[in-house]
């Protein structure tokens, strides 16, 4: 069977016309953005992940393949896209010959990449969450009006920066979060993501990591 690679998906026109309308169907519901921009930068910290913490090669990317297909069911719905996403990946990636051992790693890692239903299970899975729910970023806001922004809006516009930095030694995940607290309160922040970085504890766990958060240089978990 054929070796399916990162640059084979990249340049999928199915894989990217999926991503386009799930994102344009988010947009209308008043998401923030789900484009190629976040998978590519899904795919990018899920292998960075692996990389680092010395998983070999063809692993590595699996993850960045399951990165960047990792929202094509909002083409669906966004309700149970993560579901929805590992069924098309999985016709997708056959269709292209990839061996079915990794297709199912990849179906996996997609379907439980949602905090509703979703928990990492293996080394893929878990990049692909922390990669995921660490995404946060003003850019990703599509909402122009400030006034009408939603908590969402207002937690991810709040976020000045964020880097996920990978201690190997001292066997830490940190999440560093700079963020407006005009714009946004700790508080608001929390309603918002507390369960995102629980799913997070559990996937640093699975990699045998610790997973921490900091926020303006106070340290939250
Ligand atoms: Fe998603
Ligand atoms: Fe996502």
């Amino acid at each position: 069977m054929a070796k399916i690679t990162y640059k084979d998906i990249k340049k999928s026109k199915e894989i990217n016309a999926y991503l386009e309308r799930g994102n344009a169907t988010l947009g209308v519901l008043g998401y923030t953005d789900h484009s190629a921009a976040h998978t590519a930068k899904v795919a990018d910290t899920a292998a960075r992940i692996l990389e680092r913490l010395g998983y070999d090669a063809h692993t590595v990317e699996l993850a960045r393949i399951a990165g960047y297909m990792h929202d094509i069911g909002n083409c669906v719905n966004r309700n149970d896209h993560a579901h929805s996403g590992a069924l098309l990946a999985s016709r997708i990636l056959t269709g292209m010959g990839m061996e079915f051992d990794d297709v199912a790693l990849i179906m996996n890692a997609i379907g439980m990449h949602d905090e509703h239903t979703g928990v990492a299970v293996d080394p893929i899975s878990a990049a692909l969450i922390l990669a995921d729910k660490t995404d946060v970023r003003r850019n990703r806001v599509r909402n122009t009006n400030p006034a009408s922004f939603d908590k969402h809006d207002r937690v991810n516009y709040a976020v000045i920066s964020a880097s996920l930095n990978i201690q190997k030694e001292k066997k830490v995940i940190k999440l560093e979060l700079q963020l407006d607290e005009k714009i946004c309160s700790m508080m608001d922040y929390f309603e918002i993501f507390l369960q995102r970085m629980l799913m997070c504890r559990r996937a640093a766990s699975v990699l045998g990591m610790t997973f921490k958060l900091s926020a303006n240089g106070n340290k939250i978990c």
